[in-house]
């Protein structure tokens, strides 16, 4: 099989260029530039790398971009009144609430209390609510990221059978139903895989489309995985190895050296699913920028 190894780089990359040209277009206009922001709640060093990787996107596309950063020790009434102040801003766009949260605050609370009209992340239950309605609203970035990767590659999907490994709200479960939608992007038939599913291979080896978000390095293997397929590697994984310059290397939930060969498209790690889920904030943050716009 002549694999071709998805290029999201490419990709995203086309997409920043749009933003930043639309952005352009609209400030030597003499609108306002969009604003994202970002509230940060503690130390902890992922959720630090994302937010700084958010702020540099922003900058990328030239939107305004701003953290609001917080010691562990908040508390949720304090966060609480931080969100409806971002609420009320009306230079804010769109903002998102870096997760997880420390454990003595109750993140329902804090995502309920979230404007949708400002969610770009789409975790309000009023976005997820209109994304199961097929109705416009700001779509989850990870899942949104992948099904613009597979339209930009032209990877039919209507009429495929996609199965899904993992359920997460943000992942999971969102990709299950934005491909079973009826949409030209769409039209799947899906399999929604999980920790209790039994005979897990025998589904994916039916599969057309393979999306893995599992979380488990290395999960699926050449003998899940059936000829021309196409698979979506949702997984990071950081990996000890002093021979590596940076100390680590970075691999999926896919073993990529043997599955490959196998696949007639096959996202990689680094360099796939997450790069595009970056971009797909930076959509979000347009659309409700383009909004507020309108109203404006
Ligand atoms: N933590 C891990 N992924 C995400 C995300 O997409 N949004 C937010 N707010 N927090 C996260």
């Amino acid at each position: 099989m002549k694999t071709v190894v998805i290029d999201a780089k490419t990709i995203a990359a086309q997409i920043k260029d749009e933003i930043a040209n639309e952005v352009r277009l609209n400030t030597e206009k003499g609108m306002r530039p969009p604003h994202l922001a970002a509230i940060l709640v503690g130390e902890d060093p992922a959720s630090k790398t994302y937010v700084a990787s958010k702020e540099k996107d922003s900058h990328s596309v030239g939107f305004t971009s701003s953290v609001y950063r917080y010691p562990e020790t908040m508390s949720e009434k304090e966060l609480l009144g931080v969100v409806d102040f971002l609420n009320n801003d009306p230079d804010v766009d769109g903002f998102i609430v870096q997760l997880p949260l420390p454990k003595h605050i109750n993140e329902n609370n804090v995502i309920n209390a979230i404007n949708p009209d400002k969610d770009v992340d789409g975790f309000h239950p009023v976005n997820v609510g209109k994304m199961v309605l097929g109705m416009p609203t700001f779509l989850p970035a990870t899942p949104y990221g992948i099904q613009t990767l597979l339209e930009r590659t032209g990877i039919e999907t209507s009429g495929k059978h996609c199965v899904v490994i993992g359920r997460s709200n943000i992942v999971g479960t969102p990709m299950a139903n934005m491909l079973s939608r009826n949409a030209s992007n769409a039209n799947c038939t899906v399999t929604l895989c999980h920790s209790r599913t039994q005979n897990l291979k025998e589904l994916t080896l039916q599969a057309d489309i393979l999306v893995v978000a599992i979380g488990k390095r290395h999960f699926v293997t050449e003998d899940m995985v059936k000829e021309g397929a196409v698979v979506v590697d949702v997984g990071i994984h950081r990996v000890d190895d002093p021979t590596n310059p940076k100390g680590y290397y970075i691999t999926g939930d896919v073993d990529f050296e043997h599955v490959a060969p196998k696949c007639s498209f096959i996202t990689p790690v680094p360099g796939g699913v997450g790069i595009m889920t970056r971009v797909s904030l930076l959509m979000n943050t347009m659309t409700a920028y383009r909004r507020n716009m309108e109203k404006a």
